[in-house]
């Protein structure tokens, strides 16, 4: 493969962090394992954003279709992250990461919600790395609560319909304030976008790997960035090779 001159930062990396069930599946273990080497794959990521210099990082963690899935592998998920956050915030905090969790806070305990809000505060005024935790997401839900949201300002008489741009819409988004991703990695194989970041996703580049999540480590964090880095973006324009 061709070398790039100098590796191109995403300022916003986005990542679908898919395999954890076929990586336990094919050593013999139970599903539930492979969710456990996730978490240690998502702190090796969080560690190389921080060394390379990503500004923003949104990780897929639980979208809301996933509550399809069998009662036992959510509620374990589920525990996972309030282990992930119990265990790690600390040292979130030392590395100055602030942590947004994105999703709909609808369906989940209270107990829950407020562990979010708790991580969120504690973590608001850091400056360093941005980690976005989409957990309970999915685009077409967040863009239709965006659209209630804001549909809702029209029937109070506060906002009139010529005003919803698309800046509008973006300030309704969980992703407020936010750049949009540049790039998007999905691990496992599968090329789709399952429902991350749809409105968010207008412009970005999109890498597929054939590892499962859990093996994902700094070579193959390096290779995608190499293959970002050869990508011409072009924003509907004639790029920057042409005469
Ligand atoms: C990604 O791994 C994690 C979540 C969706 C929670 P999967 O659990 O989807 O693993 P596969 O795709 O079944 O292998
Ligand atoms: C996408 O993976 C969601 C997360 C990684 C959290 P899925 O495993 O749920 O996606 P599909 O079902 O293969 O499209
Ligand atoms: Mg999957």
């Amino acid at each position: 493969m061709a070398q790039p001159a100098r590796l191109r930062i995403p300022v916003h990396l986005g990542v679908i962090m898919d395999g954890n069930g076929r990586w336990a599946k094919a050593r013999g273990k139970r599903r539930t394992e492979g969710h456990v080497e996730g978490v240690k794959a998502l702190r090796r990521l969080v560690e190389l954003c921080i060394n390379y210099g990503v500004g923003h990082c949104t990780v897929f963690s639980f979208s809301s279709e996933n509550w399809t899935r069998p009662r036992e592998e959510v509620a374990f998920i589920f525990n996972l992250l309030r282990r992930f956050v119990a265990s790690d915030l600390q040292k979130l905090i030392r590395n100055n990461v602030q942590v947004r969790i994105i999703g709909s806070r609808e369906g989940l305990e209270p107990s829950l919600v407020r562990l979010i809000d708790d991580v969120e505060a504690k973590t608001a005024s850091n400056t360093g790395l941005v980690l976005v935790v989409a957990f309970n997401y999915g685009g077409k839900a967040e863009i239709a609560e965006a659209t209630r949201r804001l549909a809702r300002e029209v029937a109070a008489g506060r906002l009139s319909p010529e005003h919803i741009t698309e800046q509008a819409i973006e300030a309704a988004l969980y992703t407020a304030g936010l750049p949009d991703p540049d790039l998007i990695i999905r691990t496992s194989g599968e090329q789709r976008i399952s429902n991350f970041l749809l409105w968010q996703a207008a412009y970005s580049e999109f890498v597929f790997v054939d590892e499962y999540w859990p093996d994902f480590d700094e070579q193959s964090f390096l290779k995608v960035l190499e293959t970002f880095s050869l990508r011409d973006r072009r924003f509907g324009g004639i790029g920057v090779a042409q005469p």
